[in-house]
C-alpha cells in the first residue's frame, strides 16, 4: 500500500520504534526491500537520492516500478517512496512525478533561506497530502555527491523549521553518511534531547544509520527518533555477496552468467540486512 510517511512515523513515534528508510538503486534492491517489509509485517520507506533517481531513468520510472511491484507482489504493508536529500528543484520534480514523500535538504543554505524554501515546498506538498522532511545542521560525510560538514544542529533553528508544518525533521547530531571513523565521538544525545524539547511531537530522523551501535540506536529512538536511514550497509552487503559469487567462479559454471543468477546473492544479502535493521529498529509486526 503506497502511502505518505506521516501516519507510519506518528505511529512509530508514539510506539517508540523507528521505521527504516532503505535507499534503492535498481529493481533488485526495490524488490528485496519490499518483500522483506511484507515478510516481516513492517512499514517501510524507500529512499531515492537524486543520483539514484537519474540512474533509474527518472522519478516517474521509479514510481511506475514501485507501484507495479506493490500490486504484482501483493505488498499490503505501508510503503512510502521518499526523495532523499532533495534539492529545491528535485523536490518539485518529485512532487510532479507523484512521490508520496519528499525531503528538502536546505541545510547548506543560511537558516532564513532554508526556512523560506522549506515553507514553499511544505505548502505545495501539504495541499497534495504528501509528507515532507526538512534538515537542519548538515549530516557529515558524502552521499551520492551531496557533501555535508557534520554540523551539530541548533535546537532553536530546529524549532523554527518544525513550526513550518513539516512531517519530520532531520537534525545533525554527529551522525555521518558512510562508515564512521575510528575516532568518532558518537551521537550527541544532549543536543538530541534539546531538539526534542524544542520541537515537541515532531518525529525526528536519524541519517547515517550504517554503523551506529545498537545501544545508540535504541537511545535515539527513546529520545524521539522515528525514522532511521540506511544506505551504505546495503551497498556493502550487496557488493560483498556479488563479489564472493564471482570470486568463487560460480558465474563461470552452468548458467552463472544469467543476470538473474548473478544478482541473486546480492538480492538475498539486502534482504538479510534489511530484516536485521527492522528487528533492531523495532518495526517488525508494526504494519
Ligand atoms: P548511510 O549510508 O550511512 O547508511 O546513511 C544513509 C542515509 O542517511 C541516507 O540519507
Amino acid at each position: 500500500m503506497l502511502v505518505s510517511a506521516k501516519e507510519m512515523l506518528e505511529k512509530a513515534r508514539d510506539g517508540k520504534y523507528a521505521v527504516g528508510q532503505f535507499n534503492i538503486n535498481n529493481l533488485e534492491w526495490t524488490k528485496a526491500i519490499l518483500l522483506t517489509a511484507q515478510e516481516n509485517n513492517s512499514p517501510v520507506i524507500l529512499g531515492v537520492s537524486e543520483g539514484a533517481g537519474k540512474y533509474m531513468a527518472g522519478y516517474k520510472t521509479v514510481m511506475g516500478m514501485v507501484r507495479g511491484m506493490i500490486e504484482c507482489l501483493n505488498i499490503t504493508v505501508p510503503v512510502s517512496v521518499h526523495l532523499d536529500h532533495g534539492s529545491y528543484e528535485g523536490a518539485k520534480a518529485c512532487i510532479e512525478a507523484g512521490f508520496p514523500s519528499i525531503m528538502f535538504d536546505g541545510s547548506k543554505y543560511p537558516i532564513d533561506e532554508n526556512i523560506e524554501k522549506t515553507k514553499e515546498l511544505v505548502a505545495q506538498a501539504n495541499a497534495l497530502g504528501l509528507s515532507v522532511e526538512a534538515e537542519v545542521g548538515a549530516i557529515g560525510g558524502e552521499e551520492d555527491g551531496v557533501i555535508g560538514n557534520g554540523d551539530i544542529a541548533d535546537p532553536e533553528e530546529c524549532k523554527r523549521i518544525a513550526a513550518l508544518g513539516v512531517t519530520m525533521l532531520a537534525a545533525g547530531i554527529g551522525n555521518i553518511h558512510g562508515k564512521y571513523p575510528e575516532n568518532w565521538k558518537g551521537l550527541d544525545f544532549d543536543t538530541l534531547e534539546k531538539i526534542k524539547a524544542a520541537t515537541g511531537n515532531m518525529p525526528l530522523v536519524l541519517h547515517g544509520g550504517t554503523g551506529i551501535p545498537t545501544d545508540m540506536i535504541k537511545k535515539a529512538i527513546s529520545l524521539g527518533v522515528a525514522k532511521i536511514n540506511v544506505n551504505t550497509e546495503c551497498q556493502l552487503a550487496f557488493a560483498a555477496a556479488t563479489r564472493k559469487y564471482i570470486e568463487e567462479g560460480k558465474d563461470l559454471q552452468g548458467k552463472g552468467f544469467d543476470p538473474r543468477k548473478l544478482l541473486a546473492p546480492g538480492f538475498e544479502a539486502i534482504k538479510a540486512t534489511v530484516k536485521e535493521k527492522m528487528e533492531i529498529f523495532g518495526s517488525v509486526n508494526k504494519a
